[in-house]
């Protein structure tokens, strides 16, 4: 994740990658001149003719030294990194240009602490876990359920704000099969920390697998104890939050758990999904991420047991 900005996989993080070198190499040509400066001006210090008089040709090359590097070199490295700065702006892609049509739509939901992630022409929701065919453009409509969030999946493109009342529209391309790591990168309250998402990058025909899948309502429980657990999860307050399709449960301020078993991860990439961390979460929460909005499930003991194994269930 910490130089996953400088390993791209896809031509927008490519285009702000190009814009960061020529920055670096422009900001260390400035630095560089003003270091050679403040090495001059020391050494001079030490030197015995420094007071001695004017006879007028100090001042003349102070005052080249003043305007040239002072004022011409900063205002040419300003300038410069402006025009690349709109060159890269210009370059990257926008919705609206060619490819909307082919483009497959995702409306991302930023929320205290998680995202919702939509696919409305194809009829799935999910959370947390975005799922994108390789090599083909993608419309992203990026918003937010409460504070202000931010979309950002630094192999794959830029930061995009995600505002409560305005969808910021923001395109890419996955051009390497893989998962990538993304994170919120705007400060959200306190769990911003442990706000992820996880971008996984498929080929065609597998993430057409994955769509046909997920469209599917939830599976039946199987066997007694997870009927009884979807009793429970619909007796308690689970269904009041979380949706799982096919069911009374069609809560929307949590995650939807139609497929919660496909997942990798739970609680916004805070926990793997293997049912020793399924267990912890559900029965306390809080400890894995103090000041979740999900209240701790006043269950335990078999009761317990039969809502994990409902919900390990869900694939
Ligand atoms: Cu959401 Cu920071």
């Amino acid at each position: 994740m910490a130089w996953a900005t400088l390993d791209p996989a896809g031509p927008a993080a490519r285009q702000i990658l190009d814009l960061y070198w020529a920055m670096v190499v422009l900001g260390g040509v400035g630095f560089v001149v003003f270091l050679a400066l403040l090495v001059a001006a020391l050494r001079r210090r030490g030197r015995p003719d420094r007071d001695a008089p004017d006879d007028g040709t100090g001042r003349g090359r102070f005052r080249a030294l003043l305007v040239g590097a002072g004022v011409i070199q900063p205002l040419l490295l300003i300038t410069v990194t402006f025009a690349l700065t709109l060159g890269a702006m210009r370059a990257l892609p926008v919705p609206g240009q060619a490819d909307d049509d082919a483009a497959v739509l995702v409306e991302v939901v930023g929320h205290q602490w998680w995202y919702e992630i939509r696919y409305p022409d194809l009829g799935v929701v999910t959370a947390n876990e975005l799922h994108l065919p390789v090599d083909r453009p993608v419309r992203l409509q990026l918003r937010s359920a409460d504070v202000i969030h931010s979309f950002w999946v630094p192999r794959l493109a830029g930061k995009t704000d995600m505002f409560p009342d305005f969808v910021n529209e923001h395109q890419l391309v996955a051009e390497e099969v893989g998962t990538y790591l993304g994170h919120c990168a705007e400060f959200c309250g306190l769990q911003h920390t442990l706000m992820r998402i996880r971008a996984v990058v498929q080929p065609a025909e597998e993430f057409d697998e994955w769509v046909t899948a997920r469209r599917e309502p939830a599976a039946a429980p199987e066997g007694e104890i997870a009927r009884r657990g979807q009793e429970l999860f619909v007796a308690a307050n689970c269904a009041d939050c979380h949706t799982i399709a096919g069911t009374p449960a069609d809560g929307r301020d949590g995650p939807d758990l139609t497929h919660l078993a496909s997942r990798e991860t739970l609680a916004a990439g805070t926990l793997s999904n293997a049912t020793a961390d399924l267990r912890a979460w559900v029965a306390d929460p809080h400890s894995a991420k103090p000041g979740a909005h999900m209240p701790a499930a006043d269950l335990d003991g078999e009761d317990l047991d039969a809502l994990i194994a409902y919900l390990e269930g869900l694939e």
